[in-house]
């Protein structure tokens, strides 16, 4: 008799957090009786890390804590798709000599350079949001999508007219579980497997262009890059690419929908910031925590070690889990609570030690754009349909957002 195959426990099911949303009440759970627990049934068996202080210990060890070769805890064992690893799955010293390529574009210093143009392209999208008032529209298709594909795709240098082609394949490749994002009923790692190949294809030809006639953007970047005086392998120029768009997009595009939901569910808080715009620094950074965009990464231990007391083999895959470490009751008071005001407020969204986001400056920046022309004219905001969450145990991604508005005009 043949028993079904095992599958992922809740807190990581991709059609369980599409369909619930985060699992909050079991990783709260987990906090209290067994904050590194050991999950053995499922296609991977790994260790679910919960607690603030423990993802911090495994950020700062990457030595025994490897992003090689498993980063993402999958439905099935997707052992035969391999794609090229890009910057996030690389361990020290590979991973330090590729992050040095980019880390000098996405400062603070370096970022002002886009600061009228992230502005520029937030400011006209709210200005759009007028035209729609007192309608029934989707949030994330008006106003959290176009951003961060539009400032991603301007820093690489890819023309206007192909923007849409980046928003798609960054939708099938994060939504890969998702059948709304399945081409001719294909959805999977093969889905994945597909939209990887096409991005890639796509970013030869300007890789080509740009070695002939660099720019100052970021395939002209990868495509001269050296490390030890050696230029970059051309699938390694493409990875690179391709992991700029597909982790710029889909994360700051889900932080901004989830932001919106927040205020929109505490309309409080909403009104606390359009009193005193002094808290918008703040909250942002609630936003972050609150959404927690990325849901886990994995890691496989190099060795034999101990985290909290539980003895982890070499070779075991452990499961980080941001959004629970950012409700920890041992750090954050009241974690439960949409605060604006929180003050201190040390997230993890954007991970911790050698992997921190590369792109938290430019995230920051574009939520900072957004909610600055957004909130303030924000009359009345309400939700007219149910949260459509996508289906994916990596980014806790909201599809659709249906609302109603009025906004006030612009002074
Ligand atoms: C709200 C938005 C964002 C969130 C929540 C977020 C979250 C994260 C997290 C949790 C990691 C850590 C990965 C790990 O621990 O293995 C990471 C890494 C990374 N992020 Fe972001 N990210 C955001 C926006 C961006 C943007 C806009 C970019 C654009 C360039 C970007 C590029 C990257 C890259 C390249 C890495 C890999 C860094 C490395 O491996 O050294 N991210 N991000």
């Amino acid at each position: 008799m043949s028993t079904a195959a095992p599958e992922l426990p809740s807190i990581i099911h991709p059609a369980h957090i599409a369909a619930h949303g985060y699992p909050h009440e079991h990783w709260r759970e987990l906090r209290a009786n067994d904050p590194v627990h050991r999950f053995e049934d499922g296609p991977v068996p790994f260790w679910a890390v919960t607690k603030h202080a423990d993802i911090m210990e495994v950020g700062k060890n990457p030595d025994i804590f490897l992003s090689s070769p498993r980063l993402v805890i999958t439905p099935t064992d997707r052992s035969d798709f391999r794609p090229p690893p890009t910057i996030i799955e690389m361990d020290p010293p590979k991973h330090r000599a590729y992050r040095r390529i980019i880390s000098s574009r996405f400062t603070p210093r370096a970022l002002k350079k886009i600061h009228a143009d992230i502005d520029r392209i937030a400011k006209q999208i709210v200005d759009d949001m007028l035209e729609q008032g007192g309608r029934s529209v989707d949030f994330v298709e008006q106003v959290s999508a176009p951003l961060p594909i539009a400032v991603i795709a301007w820093l690489l240098g890819v023309p206007e007219s192909d923007w849409k082609l980046l928003f798609d394949w960054t939708n099938r490749t994060i939504g890969a579980d998702d059948p709304e994002y399945a081409v001719d009923g294909v959805a999977g790692p093969e889905a994945a497997q597909k939209a990887i190949f096409e991005t890639f294809q796509y970013f030869a030809a300007l890789v080509e262009e740009r070695k002939k006639k660099p720019k100052d953007d970021l395939i002209s970047l990868f495509a001269h890059a050296e490390i030890d005086g050696e230029k970059l392998a051309p699938i390694d120029v493409l990875a690179y690419c391709q992991i700029i768009v597909v982790a710029g997009n889909e994360t700051t595009r889900n932080a901004t929908t989830g932001g919106m939901l927040a205020f929109i569910e505490n309309q409080d808080e909403l009104q606390r910031v359009q009193r005193n715009p002094q808290l918008l620094g703040s909250a942002i950074e609630e936003v972050l925590r609150w959404t927690s965009p990325i849901i886990h990464f994995a890691r496989t231990a190099s060795r034999d070690t101990v985290l909290r007391g539980r003895k982890i083999r070499e070779g075991d895959h452990l499961a980080l889990f941001y959004p629970s470490a950012n409700r920890d009751e041992e750090v954050f008071d009241r974690p439960y609570a949409f605060d604006v005001g929180r003050d201190p407020n040390r997230h993890l969204a954007f991970g911790i030690g050698e992997h921190f986001c590369a792109g938290a400056h430019l995230a920051r920046l574009e939520l900072e754009f957004a909610f600055k022309y957004l909130l303030p004219r924000i009359d009345e905001i309400e939700l007219t349909g149910p949260v459509e969450r996508l289906r994916s145990n990596l980014v806790g991604g909201i599809k659709h957002l249906p609302v109603r508005y009025s906004l006030k005009p612009a002074r």
